[in-house]
Formats: C-alpha cells, sequence, structure tokens
C-alpha cells in the first residue's frame, strides 16, 4: 500500500527534508557536539542542557503532554491580526510555506504567512555554551509591512526531576535579572550554583516578559499567549512561579526587504568568588564575552561554516560509492550521524526518554563506541576511562553513570553480569583503530576512589574473571540481575507492582540462571582479549584466558544447544528457557546471534541451522523479533521480559539493536544474500521509501523497536534515536559487509555481499594513512582471492599500515 510522505532525503546537502509539520510523530534533530546540547522537534519543540539532561536542564520541557510535543523555542509573528509561527506550531495557523532541513547538527525551519518569509536556523556552535537562532524575516509582499515579533524559551530550575515535582519550593525560587536585550535566569544563584543561563536577542528591543502567567494568560496556552494576541508585552519580572524569557520586537519591512536577528540561548560558569558583581547581582562578564563573539549575522555565519566543515571532516573518514543511494546515504551520512548521537547521549535524552532516568550505561558506552571511535578517537579514548573508573574492584559494574559527576549510579539498578564483557569489546575496538596500546597502562580507579587505580589492562583482566567466577552448574556463565536483555530478570521474583523489575533486590542463594547470551560474548570479547594479550606480549595470561574460552565452547555445545538452535538461558531452576520444550519464546534472538558471532559449533553445522532457524521463526516483513511464539501471559520467574503485551519490546518486539548480531552471524558464516536481506530490512532508508506512515517515527535513523509480527500493529516503530542499533548497523555495514575491518597492523578487507553487488569503492582515512579501495566482488558472496596495494600484491587480507594515500584493489 502506498503510504503518505511527509518528507525525503537530500543527500547533497545531507538533510532530510520535512515538507508537512503533522508528522505521525515528532520527528526530532539534535544540536550541540560536546557540552551544550539541544534537541528540537520539526515544530522547534524540545529543549537545551549543559552536559547532563538530568542536572543541568536549561529549557522545560512537558514529556507525553497533549498536545504531544509541548513547549520549545516559538517565534510569535504578529502581522496584523494573524499570528503564526514559522515552525507552524504552538499558533498552528495554516502556513503558506512549511519546510524543516534537518541537518548534521543543524536545524532549519521555514514558513510562510502572508508575504511574510521567516526563515530560522538552530545549531549549537563549535566548543560554545549557547544554542544560536538566527531568525531571517523577509517581507515578499508588495507592500510595507510593520511585524511584532515575540520570541519564547521557558526556564528549567535545573534539576528536570524536581522541577517537575517539588513545586512547593520550585514556585518561590525563580529569579531572573533583565539588561538591555538579555534576559538572564539566576534561579538558585544565590545559593549553591554557580551557573545562570540567558536568552539575548542582538537588537534593541521594544518589551519583554519574564513571568509565565503575565506573558500567556492562565487560561490560555501556548498557542495564543495573552501578550502576542493583544500585541503587547508586559515588561514582566519574574519572582518565583515560572520565569520565561521573550522578546518584543517591532519589524518594519520594505516590500523585498529582509532582517536577521540573533538569538542567543546560553550557558555561563563562574568561579565561586566572582559570582556577583555587586550584592545580588550576577556576574555578567562571561555572557557579554559570548555575546559579543556572536552579535552579528556575520559571526553566526561563519560559526556555522565552522560546523559544517566540522562534519565535513568527520564523514570524510570512512565514504562508500556502491551507486545505491539508500546504502550510500546510510553509510555516508545518517548511520554516522546516529552514532554520534548515541555516543553523546547514550540512552540518556530523547522524544522517549525523559533524560531523567538514565544517564551512561556501562554496556551501552562501550557499545556506541564501535560506531564512533574512527570519528574522534581522542573522544572514545576519555570515554573509555569515564566508564571503567565506574567499575567495582570485583569486576562488576553500575549499570550506568551521570555525565555531570562521571559517577556511577544505581537508579537503574547493578550486577548485570554481561557488563563487564562490554569493557573489552569497546577498548580492542580503540585499540584497532588508532593502534595506541599505550591506553592499556593508563591508572583507572575503581568507583571513582582516588588511591584504588589499577591499569586499564587489570580492568579489563578483572572484566574477563568476572564472568570465569560467576559460572553455574552447566559452566556457563550466570545471569546475574539480566544479560544484555534487560528484561530477562531470572533471579527477580516479583508479585508486587510498585517495585522495578531493573532495582528489585534479587534472589542470588542457591540460583541456577545462566545465560547463553553471555556465554557468546564471553567467546567472542575473549578471543579478542587473548590476541590482544599476544600483541602485548601476554603469553601466560593469553594461554590461560584461551582455556576459559574453549571451556565455554565446550559448555556451549554440550548445555546450550537444543538441536535446531542454541538455548537462551536456564532459569533459577535450572530449567531451559528458549527451547522447543518451552510452550512459548522456544527461540530467542540474542544467543543465535552472539553464539554465531562466536562461531560455536561451526563444525558441527550449529552455525548453519541456527541462522536457518531465525529465517524460519524469529524473520518477518519489518525484521527478526526477539523471541518466538511471544509470551501471552506473565511468568513470574522470568521478569520484565514477559510483562509486555505481544510483540512489544523485550517481548517478540524486533530489537533493531539485535539485528546485526545475526546479520554479522550471516557474514561469518559468508551468507551474502542472507546478511542483506536482514539488513536492508532495519535500514531507515529502505523502510522511509515504504512505511512513512506505519512507522511513524523518524525516516531517517533506526529506532530501538519496531513492533514485532505478534503485535497489534507490525511495522510501528519507537524509541527512535538512543539505541544500540546506530552503532552495531554501522560495524555490520562498514566491517562485516562493506569488509573493511581496522586491525592491530593494518586493514582487514573481507567484505560478505549479496550476489547481486556491483564493483564498490571505500574511501577509509585510518591514523595517518588514507586508502582509496576499489572491491570486485564478481558475483561472489565471500572470499578475496586477491589485493593489490599501490600495484603490487600483498599476501592475505590484511593490507599492512603504513602513513600516506595508498591505492588497493581487490577481486573476489
Ligand atoms: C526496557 C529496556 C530498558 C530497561 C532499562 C525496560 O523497561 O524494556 O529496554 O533497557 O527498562 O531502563
Ligand atoms: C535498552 C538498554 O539501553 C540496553 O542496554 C539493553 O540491552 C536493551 N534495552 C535490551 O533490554
Amino acid at each position: 500500500m502506498e503510504q503518505k510522505r511527509y518528507g525525503h532525503f537530500d543527500d547533497q546537502h545531507r538533510e532530510y527534508v520535512i515538507t508537512d509539520p503533522q508528522t505521525p510523530w515528532p520527528w526530532i534533530n539534535y544540536l550541540g557536539n560536546e557540552d551544550f546540547f539541544s534537541l528540537i522537534s520539526n515544530t522547534a519543540g524540545g529543549y537545551s542542557f549543559y552536559k547532563d539532561a538530568k542536572f543541568r536542564r536549561i529549557t522545560r520541557y512537558r514529556y507525553n503532554n497533549v498536545p504531544m510535543d509541548n513547549g520549545g523555542r516559538y517565534f510569535y509573528i504578529k502581522d496584523g491580526d494573524t499570528v503564526w509561527n514559522p515552525g507552524w506550531k504552538p499558533c498552528k495557523t495554516p502556513l503558506d510555506f512549511y519546510e524543516c532541513r534537518h541537518g548534521m547538527s543543524y536545524t532549519r525551519i521555514t514558513g510562510r504567512k502572508n508575504g511574510v518569509e521567516a526563515s530560522v536556523l538552530f545549531f549549537v556552535p563549535l566548543k560554545k555554551w549557547c544554542e544560536v537562532q538566527k531568525l531571517t524575516l523577509k517581507n515578499e509582499s508588495a507592500e510595507t509591512k510593520t511585524l511584532k515579533l515575540f520570541s519564547f524559551e521557558e526556564w528549567c530550575l535545573w534539576n528536570a526531576a524536581t522541577d517537575m515535582e517539588n513545586f512547593q519550593r520550585n514556585f518561590s525560587t525563580g529569579e531572573v535579572e533583565i539588561e538591555g536585550s538579555t534576559i538572564y535566569h539566576k534561579t538558585e544563584y544565590r545559593e549553591r550554583r554557580n551557573h545562570y543561563a540567558f536568552y539575548h536577542v542582538n537588537t534593541e528591543i521594544q518589551g519583554f516578559d519574564t513571568d509565565r502567567e503575565t506573558f500567556v494568560g492562565l487560561y490560555n496556552e501556548f498557542a495564543d499567549p495573552q501578550a502576542v494576541m493583544e500585541g503587547k508585552p508586559r515588561n514582566s519580572h519574574a519572582h518565583g512561579w515560572s520565569p520565561i524569557a521573550s522578546h518584543y520586537i517591532e519589524v518594519t519591512l520594505k516590500p523585498g526587504e529582509s532582517r536577521d536577528f540573533v538569538f542567543l540561548l546560553g550557558y555561563i560558569e563562574n568561579e565561586q568568588d566572582e559570582k556577583f558583581s555587586a550584592p545580588q547581582v550576577i556576574n555578567k562578564q562571561k555572557a557579554h564575552a559570548l555575546i559579543a563573539e556572536l552579535d552579528t549575522t556575520e559571526k553566526v555565519d561563519k560559526a556555522f561554516a565552522e560546523l559544517c566543515e566540522y562534519w565535513d571532516s568527520l564523514l570524510n573518514i570512512y565514504k562508500v560509492q556502491t551507486g545505491n543511494d539508500k546504502l550510500d546515504r546510510m553509510v555516508n551520512i545518517w548511520n554516522q550521524y546516529q552514532c554520534m548521537v548515541t555516543f553523546n547521549f547514550s540512552r540518556s535524552a530523547s522524544f522517549f526518554e525523559s533524560g531523567v532516568g538514565r544517564g551512561m550505561g556501562f554496556r551501552d558506552s562501550n557499545q556506541d563506541l564501535v560506531g564512533f571511535v574512527h570519528q574522534i578517537p581522542p573522544r572514545a579514548r576519555q570515554r573509555i576511562i569515564d566508564i571503567a573508573s565506574t567499575q567495582f574492584p570485583d569486576g562488576g559494574c553500575y549499570h550506568q553513570y551521570q555525565p555531570l559527576t562521571k559517577r556511577g549510579n544505581n537508579d537503574i539498578g547493578g550486577g548485570f553480569n554481561d557488563d563487564p564483557c562490554w569493557l573489552i569489546f569497546g577498548t580492542v575496538a580503540y585499540i584497532k583503530e588508532t593502534g595506541d596500546f599505550s591506553i592499556l597502562d593508563e591508572m583507572v580507579p575503581f568507583d571513582n576512589q582516588p588511591g584504588s587505580e589499577v591499569t586499564l589492562f587489570e580492568h579489563l583482566k578483572i572484566s574477563m574473571d568476572h564472568v570465569i567466577k560467576n559460572l553455574g552448574p552447566h559452566m556457563l556463565p550466570l545471569i546475574g540481575r539480566a544479560d544484555w536483555n534487560d528484561c530477562l530478570n531470572l533471579n527477580c521474583f516479583s508479585w508486587d507492582p510498585n517495585e522495578s523489575f531493573q532495582t528489585t533486590e534479587n534472589v542470588s542463594e542457591g540460583t541456577k540462571a545462566e545465560s547463553l547470551m553471555i556465554a557468546g560474548l564471553f567467546v567472542v570479547t575473549g578471543k579478542d582479549y587473548v590476541a590482544l594479550c599476544k600483541k602485548i606480549g601476554k603469553t601466560a595470561e593469553a594461554e590461560r584466558m584461551q582455556q576459559a574460552v574453549d571451556a565455554m565452547i565446550e559448555a556451549v555445545k554440550k548445555h546450550g544447544w537444543d538441536g535446531e538452535w542454541y538455548l537462551r538461558a536456564y532459569d533459577f531452576y535450572g530449567r531451559k528457557i528458549g527451547s522447543n520444550e518451552c510452550e512459548e519464546a522456544k527461540i530467542f534472538i540474542e544467543s543465535q546471534g552472539w553464539c554465531t558471532m562466536a562461531e560455536i559449533g561451526a563444525e558441527e553445522g550449529m552455525v548453519a541451522k541456527s541462522l536457518d532457524s531465525c529465517k524460519k521463526y524469529l524473520e518477518c516483513e519489518h525484521g527478526m523479533v526477539l523471541n518466538n511464539p511471544a509470551f501471552t501471559k506473565y511468568i513470574y520467574e522470568y521478569g520484565e521480559i514477559s510483562s509486555y503485551p505481544e510483540g512489544y519490546k523485550e517481548n517478540a518486539g524486533i530489537f533493531c539493536h539485535n539485528n546485526p548480531w545475526v546479520i554479522i552471524g550471516e557474514c561469518l558464516a559468508g551468507r551474502g544474500n542472507d546478511a542483506w536481506s536482514h539488513y536492508a530490512k532495519i535500514l531507515p532508508s529502505y523502510v522511509e521509501e515504504k512505511y512513512q506512515t506505519l512507522h511513524k517515527v523518524e525516516p531517517y535513523v533506526n529506532c530501538q523497536m519496531v513492533a514485532g509480527k505478534d503485535a497489534f500493529k507490525p511495522g510501528e516503530g519507537k524509541n527512535s534515536w538512543l539505541t544500540g542499533t546506530a552503532a552495531w548497523m554501522w560495524y555490520t555495514v562498514s566491517e562485516f559487509i562493506l569488509g573493511i575491518k581496522p586491525d592491530y597492523d593494518g586493514i582487514r578487507i573481507d567484505p560478505c555481499l549479496p550476489e547481486t553487488a556491483s564493483d564498490y569503492t571505500v574511501n577509509r582515512k585510518f591514523r595517518e594513512a588514507e586508502y582509496d579501495i576499489t572491491i570486485h566482488p564478481n558475483g561472489q558472496q565471500k572470499g578475496v582471492k586477491a589485493i593489490t596495494l599501490d600495484g603490487n600484491p600483498i599476501d592475505g587480507t590484511v593490507i599492512p599500515y603504513s602513513p600516506g594515500k595508498h591505492t588497493v584493489e581487490v577481486t573476489m
């Protein structure tokens, strides 16, 4: 069925162009790269924060509201009796033209009404703590127009959690200052905070408002604020209640005339002894300096050009040309972009994650590294150290830490026994990309405790040991609170709806709950660890771990095989999960993915059978579901997984994150046709073409979950943007399908392609080298026959690293 379209890709500008504001769900973008961040929807909804969406929320947002996507940076234009917004919302006045272009760390929203065009470019300049909103107003009519322009931002009282709860206090703490065209938000600055925010415009204003109820009116809405409807600012000064920032500007434009306004939403920190310039008056020096850096159109345009160059350089590191636009645009643009976003935010702030519940995940952030490490290796390096610093001396970990403090916190539990392995996964990816083995010698504390430092290598070692020391009766890894599947809570036993599956006290005495997913993960990362140990001359350690890996492989073959696929787990009592013997959920994807990636039992035919079973039982039109058949009732012994209705989330949803595991399994097994068909099913550009309405969420990025075949509405997407899917899709396509794999001594070339693949090129910057690689598949799915480097044949499949520019020809 032909579905309605809301937009299209513009590859030349690396943009997604939304042409109808009424998308099936807010379609958002992210601004900012390092410290200051914003989320922005296609109608300019969203919010900003500094580093941490929980502890330093700058502007307020109302999640899951009516209307959806309520709150943002709004410009109101009053032209005679008509009031409208360039992004259509919140007034929803029908526009003569609407367009939203989401690009690489910027968004441009343009609206036209009655001969006036308003275009706003939103971005966060590199290394600056502010969001720029460059508004261009143009009179395209034949008569002179006098317009009344109102800006609008609503301040959050910094802590996004208490901001939503503690009204008895909040309604009395709000404080602002107004100076010229700048509105300052300084709530709690008088006490322990050393930071404030401001909203500025680079022109004289004719009025302002800082008190929300005075501006909006208690019985009005964002769609019809009283001050705007009457065309009269109140010049209100907020004391408590809800402080906002709104500028009022009168603009007269002759026919054809246009004018730029630069609005700046900024964040400032001051030293303790420099907080005030006079009693009660904040020291504005740094704000003035920041404003001066961006107070003209020219300065802003220059900052924007720098941002665009930055993205050019990031996206120049890996560039493919296959002639298939749908593949090229995901590899060259959107997949890499999403990887940067997930690296920055982990799973903290999206339109599905409130930014309050979760910080940086130990498991999640390690996985994000395989999608990001090629982009900015030094940031990846720091991230590895930050993550490892939250580990405990026994190798266990906090499941997440706060980006502002970098301290572990227990908000979503701990004791997930897969967590430690991921540190090896991330670190190995980093060293292979950079060749920087020195990271292994970095001194890294436990639980951030000074004095507890050991080398990063030691952290890797205790991570492996954590698995070995926690084996169950079948010599398979004990699952702990859960493994990658947060919802497989085999030691939880909860009948109380008031307790969280993630944090409730677990029964660990006497448990026999073991995970085949961790077993596979242990073998994959264990092999990596062994190779790393050999590389750095730790032969005895390599030998020790090889034995543990071999033992694990044996245990899986002996106790983890169900005849047609790998088992998923053993429960608390030692009963099989994910077996043909089970009534429901006979097969799970995670253990198929990890055990095929680990190639366990390949010779005995287990890998091929497992992959076939995925096709037979898990695959559907929209991808592979997590388990089959879905659970139809809550199972006390299994926990959260069976709490979800059929076809959603961890209960037989298409968890896009783990489809790539099976795809990599297919690639290792040389089954290029199957790998490709699984991959294309969840590749956003293919979905975009077919299912914009059904899919619902942004068509330019992967979402965490697509409703599975047992769901009420199969194919409907949820939880867009912040998902390990981004990194795994990247890892899969860049290294296993297209076959360009960084390795310690060079780049390994080993593609796995559909038979129909034609010749393609990859331009890959790698350390101090740049490789122009042309691949001739010759109808082969797998197997490199010959490689030449700068015209000379080489042995094997690894192009030895040497700085400089090189040409590589690969024949399959
Ligand atoms: C979700 C998981 C998530 C976990 C931790 C569960 O409700 O289903 O996907 O990882 O919560 O927040
Ligand atoms: C989302 C979490 O972020 C991730 O860590 C987890 O593995 C999946 N959910 C599956 O439960």
